[in-house]
């Protein structure tokens, strides 16, 4: 759009400015072009078919008239009609060409930073203090990297809110179960990452026995009335927590830090103040005591309204409570103007009230929105949610060591030849893009099954097969030598003669759209298909057109498309958060 700067040539776009006056000149009114890749032509356009009902007139004939006024002359080497009405475009070589030069010399690879960046926060990762990280908080992490890392390249202003679970009435057990094992021991425990056996443990204390029941009770008045020794211990625990995931983080290659943790307990001073607020604009409704808001539009299955519970009936606070506090302090003292929740389906229900409740109190005002970026789960192998072999959950850590282990492996048995610290470097770096990889190709809605082979395997649309794509063009150069390339962007001829020189041509032409459109709909599936179409027209490209046996300007301008084939590569995948090697 018109906000956006140094657009170098966008062929899409450009085609459809060529186009637009011309339907509007035809349809008596604004048309929307819709001109995209085809299989039957470099470019489509099936606009005419929809406007032929409008405008009671065959759409072939309406097709045929818009040509007529186009003015496509140096775009395009042929158009014409075909079929039922549809537009068939040839883009010219000479624009082809000059628009893959325009990506040579663009850091950005036709990626423009946004004009008028915007202050995003990425609400993500979020697990729970005392307890594993499970696979739904590793999706929630990936996922919201990813975006964090796509938005930034884009030139938004971008704020990681870690919203741990670092409150409520479960630390009344978790403190006195560290007290009865002892600080150091519980402490202890807690840092070598044996979490969920440590909230297990209080569980069944707090399960089986009437005293620790009441003891944990009192410690929870004790916390929030910021007693100093409980309060002591609760950091103890949170901060053993902290630095158990932090670990995860580093494995994972995220770009979360410990300035990055904004927990569910910076919000517990607000909660009286916003439920306050809701009573003074009319919001409250009492519900057998507890305080609640019941939302416009959110009804149960039968039709009866659905509450929010703002305040529970024994006074507490709970999360939707926190939630709505950190809305208001983030639209309010952060100024977000664009909030994304990157949480599990399950919870869509309650940001739909979230959201609901938080715009009926002018806390997201016009000028910002809210987004529940929700993924549907992780299934083992039988379908069902993905357990150990013990038949316990998975824990992460578990996970990715093994990820990097068999990766590993995977690299030594392709490359004997790597050095063992090499080995283990792209071991990390396969192994993590795997399991990135396999999470942000399937679109997030769906559940999708953890597969060891599938996403570690060298073909498909696995990050395995991209990295070995980008490792291959890098090992290519290192033969080619320093002087492959033109000496300068102006002598590029790019080679266009062979179909699948186009074919890549067009693949690498299709970034730049690819991720505007995700940076909306922050569906990175789409930007991981569209970069695996990218390396399967290069090996398509690179079976058929010799490259460092070809001679002169021919072997100049395939060289000229591995390198750009190479950095779509390394930029897409870096923001998917996945590296890529130099050799494999
Ligand atoms: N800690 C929560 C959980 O493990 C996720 C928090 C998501 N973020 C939020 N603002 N509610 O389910």
């Amino acid at each position: 759009g018109p906000s956006e700067i140094g657009v170098p040539m966008d062929l899409e776009k450009l085609l459809a400015d060529r186009l637009t006056p011309a339907f509007a000149a035809v349809a008596g009114a604004p048309v929307d072009p819709t001109v995209r890749r085809s299989a039957h032509a470099d470019y489509q356009s099936d606009a005419a078919l929809a406007l032929a009902r409008r405008l009671g007139r065959p759409p072939r004939a309406i097709a045929a008239e818009v040509l007529d006024r186009a003015a496509l002359g140096d775009l395009c080497a042929a158009a014409e009609v075909s079929g039922p009405g549809f537009i068939n475009l040839t883009v010219a070589d000479r624009a082809l060409g000059a628009a893959v030069v325009g990506l040579v010399g663009d850091p950005r690879l036709g990626v423009p930073r946004v004009a008028e960046p915007e202050t995003v926060l990425i609400d993500y990762s979020a697990p729970n203090v005392a307890k594993e990280m499970h696979v739904g908080h590793l999706r929630s992490t990936i996922i919201g990297d990813a975006t964090a890392r796509l938005l930034r390249w884009r030139g938004h202003r971008v704020i990681r809110a870690n919203h741990l679970g670092d409150w409520g009435t479960p630390f009344g057990m978790l403190i006195e179960h560290l007290l009865d094992l002892g600080e150091a021991d519980g402490a202890a425990e807690l840092s070598v990452g044996d979490l969920d056996s440590f909230y297990r443990a209080a569980r069944a204390k707090f399960d089986a026995d009437e005293g620790f029941r009441a003891r944990s009770r009192l410690r929870v008045v004790a916390l929030q009335a910021g007693d100093e020794r409980t309060v002591r211990l609760w950091r103890l625990l949170v901060g053993r927590s902290e630095g158990y995931f932090l670990g995860v983080y580093r494995t994972l290659d995220v770009t979360l830090t410990e300035r990055d943790f904004q927990g569910e307990s910076r919000y517990q001073p607000m909660l009286g103040p916003v439920v306050e607020e809701l009573g003074r604009l009319g919001l409250l409704r009492d519900s057998d005591g507890a305080a609640c808001v019941f939302p416009p539009g959110s009804v149960g299955r039968d039709g009866e309204p659905l509450p929010l519970i703002v305040r529970k009936r024994d006074g507490g606070y709970g999360y939707p409570a926190t939630d709505l506090a950190a809305l208001r302090y983030r639209t309010g003292e952060l100024g977000a103007t664009r909030l994304l929740y990157v949480v599990g389906l399950p919870q869509r229900r309650h940001f739909e009230m979230v959201f609901a409740v938080a715009a009926a109190a002018g806390w997201l005002p016009a000028t910002a929105r809210a987004e529940h970026v929700g993924f549907g789960s992780v299934l083992g192998a039988d379908g069902r949610m993905l357990r150990s072999r013990a038949g316990t959950p998975v824990k992460l850590a578990d996970l990715l060591d093994e990820a990097v282990a068999r990766a590993t492996e995977l690299a030594r048995r392709k490359n004997p030849g790597l050095e063992a610290a090499e080995a283990a470097e792209v071991g990390r770096a396969v192994g993590i893009g795997a399991v990135k990889y396999a999470d942000l190709a399937t679109d997030r809605h769906r559940d999708y099954v953890f597969d060891w082979d599938r996403m570690l395997s060298l073909d498909g649309n696995t990050a395995p097969y991209l990295q070995y794509a980008y490792a291959r063009i890098r090992s290519l150069f290192r033969r080619a030598g320093e002087d492959g390339l033109p000496a300068t962007v102006e002598a590029v001829r790019v080679p266009l003669a062979d179909p699948a020189e186009r074919a890549l041509v067009f693949a690498l032409l299709g970034f730049a759209p690819v991720v505007v459109e995700v940076e909306r709909t922050l569906e990175f599936h789409q930007l991981a298909g569209h970069l695996h179409r990218v390396a399967a027209a290069f090996s398509a490209f690179y079976e058929r057109c010799p490259v460092l046996r070809a001679e002169g300007a021919v072997r100049e301008g395939r060289l000229v498309l591995c390198g750009l084939t190479a950095r779509v590569l390394r930029q897409g995948l870096d923001l998917l958060g996945i590296r890529t090697p130099e050799r494999m």
